[in-house]
């Protein structure tokens, strides 16, 4: 049976906020369950209530409403926070130490032996790849390396559960794909990874399973394939060799999207047309290059979501 790691049941929070204390629901009823040993992506267009969840499962802000469970404890069971690790959204950097005296102050909050910490340090900038820059101030430290030594904090208690609030935000693509293969390294070391983000491919690549929050609240859990599939829209059917008046009998069905020297890039409207438009083609004896469903963008699956729903 599968261990749960994190367990949230009708998780609320409001702020209040300004002159007038306006409220502002964060979190509208979470239910939300992450599983021992898996690398939960957390995907929420800005401001939906992803930094909040993961504060509050930190135990650093409080709920309102609803409960919240960390490996079977509440958060603010102080021996949790030796099993987490938590790289936070904006992480600041004591930019005048380097990267060794940075993690020592880390390792030194968690009461770590001078003996361990030496060689634990060395270990950690190994893994996140800047053992060669151990001696450098944090202040000539790029964005890139800033968050990879962030990461390196997350992981100085060695812990179980390493929670990164918007890990590769800000990276270039060879930053993002760094800690992509952190973060890869993290699950075959057995460890939970719950991290957030809004960039579809940066999560589809690792997690395997991601929770959608829109508005503060759940739309969707489970397994991003599954979850993009469900909504294919659109299927393109890439075929040579067939001229344009050979199309009338496409109408309504599918319409030219694109022509690609002799080929014609069709856009078939909805899966229940599919059949038809290859029976046609093929009825025409046209050569059939490509058929590919076309799934919604995480924007696009965002803005379908959010449609009337929003604030
Ligand atoms: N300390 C706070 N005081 C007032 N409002 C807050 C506070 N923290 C969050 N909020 C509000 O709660 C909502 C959710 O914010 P949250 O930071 O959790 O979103 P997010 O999904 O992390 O967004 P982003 O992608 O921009 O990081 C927003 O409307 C935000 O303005
Ligand atoms: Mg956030």
């Amino acid at each position: 049976m599968t261990e749960k790691a994190v367990e949230l049941k009708g998780v609320y929070k409001a702020f209040k906020t300004g002159f007038t204390m306006k409220k502002v629901e964060a979190l509208n009823g979470v239910d939300l369950v992450i599983n021992k040993g898996e690398v939960f992506g957390y995907l929420g267009p800005n401001g939906s209530g992803k930094t909040t969840t993961l504060k509050l499962i930190m135990g650093i802000i409080h709920l309102d409403k609803g409960e919240i469970k960390i490996m079977s404890k509440s958060p603010n069971d102080i021996s949790i926070k030796e099993i987490i690790g938590f790289l936070p959204e904006s992480p600041y950097f004591y930019d005048y130490l380097n990267a060794v005296e940075f993690l020592d102050f880390y390792a030194r909050l968690f009461s770590i032996p001078k003996a361990i910490r030496r060689d634990k340090i060395r270990r950690l900038l190994k893994m996140v790849g800047l053992e060669k820059r151990a001696g450098e101030s944090l202040r000539h430290f790029s964005r890139g390396m800033l968050q990879r030594i962030g990461i390196a904090q997350a992981l100085i208690n060695d812990p179980e559960i390493v929670f990164l609030d918007e890990p590769m935000s800000g990276l270039d693509p060879l930053g993002r794909a760094e800690v992509k293969e952190i973060i890869q390294g993290l699950k075959r070391d057995g460890k939970t990874v719950v991290f957030s983000s809004h960039i579809l491919p940066d999560v589809e690549a690792i997690a395997d399973r991601v929770g959608i929050i829109v508005n503060g609240k759940i739309r969707d859990v489970g397994d991003l394939d599954k979850l993009l599939s469900k909504r294919v829209s659109f299927v393109e059917v890439t075929v040579f060799g067939l001229d344009r008046d050979m199309l009338d009998p496409l109408k309504g069905k599918a319409k030219v999207k694109r022509i690609l020297g002799d080929r014609i890039v069709l856009l078939v409207e909805g899966v229940e047309n599919v059949d038809a438009v290859i029976d046609y083609i093929r009825f025409c004896e046209i050569g059939i290059e490509s058929v590919e469903p076309i799934r919604m963008t995480l924007e696009e699956l965002f803005l379908s979501e959010t449609k009337g729903k929003s604030k």
